[in-house]
């Protein structure tokens, strides 16, 4: 693995993404499959990874548990915010916080969130090293200690 960084603040991967709901985005029900809505998470969580590891070479390497709590429709804006919770040495957490704009009535609702880890890679796909994360705030120093928690428990697992 890699060279040194100096540290990253949690804040400048922040990286939001909207995209509007169009009809081939439909289940045969009428709503947003499930499928778009994950690939939307990806998309924001590879951009949150790449700014942290300052490299667009960011592999997706597991999603955490995802719950469709309720149903996005056609012509709705979904706005994902993705920012990266925790660095390991080449592994980033990234949270994802799914919403969903009605364009009618300006309400948005927050419709899932999601934890997915990426990891950053050289040429050959082999992992590289990316800066530290350094939480600054409370909500930061939270995130953070949870993400430690939860990728100790994954270590315990595996
Ligand atoms: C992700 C990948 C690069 C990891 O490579 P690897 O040789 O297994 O690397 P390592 O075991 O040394 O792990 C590297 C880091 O990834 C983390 N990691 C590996 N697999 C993981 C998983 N399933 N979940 C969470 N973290 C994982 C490790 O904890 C380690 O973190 P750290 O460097 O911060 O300590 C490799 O498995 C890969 O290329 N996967 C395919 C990626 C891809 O194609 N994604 C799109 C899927 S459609």
């Amino acid at each position: 693995m890699s060279q040194r960084h100096s540290g990253k603040h949690p804040h400048a991967s922040k990286s939001v993404l909207s995209s509007l709901m169009l009809p081939q985005d439909a289940n045969p029900r009428g709503y947003v499959f499930g499928g778009s809505v994950l690939k939307l998470i990806d998309n924001a969580a590879y951009a949150a990874a790449c700014r942290h590891a300052g490299t667009a070479a960011c592999v997706t390497a597991s999603f955490d548990r995802v719950d469709f709590t309720m149903p996005i429709d056609i012509g709705e804006l979904v706005i994902l915010e993705a920012q990266v919770h925790f660095a390991g040495h080449s592994s980033m957490q990234v949270g994802v916080n799914v919403f969903a704009e009605n364009l009618d009535t300006g309400k948005r609702r927050q419709t899932n969130s999601c934890l997915v880890t990426m990891v950053a890679v050289d040429a050959q796909g082999r992992p590289i090293g990316v800066p530290p994360l350094i939480p600054e705030t409370e909500e930061e120093k939270r995130l953070f200690k949870e993400a430690l928690e939860r990728r100790q428990k994954k270590i315990k697992r595996d």
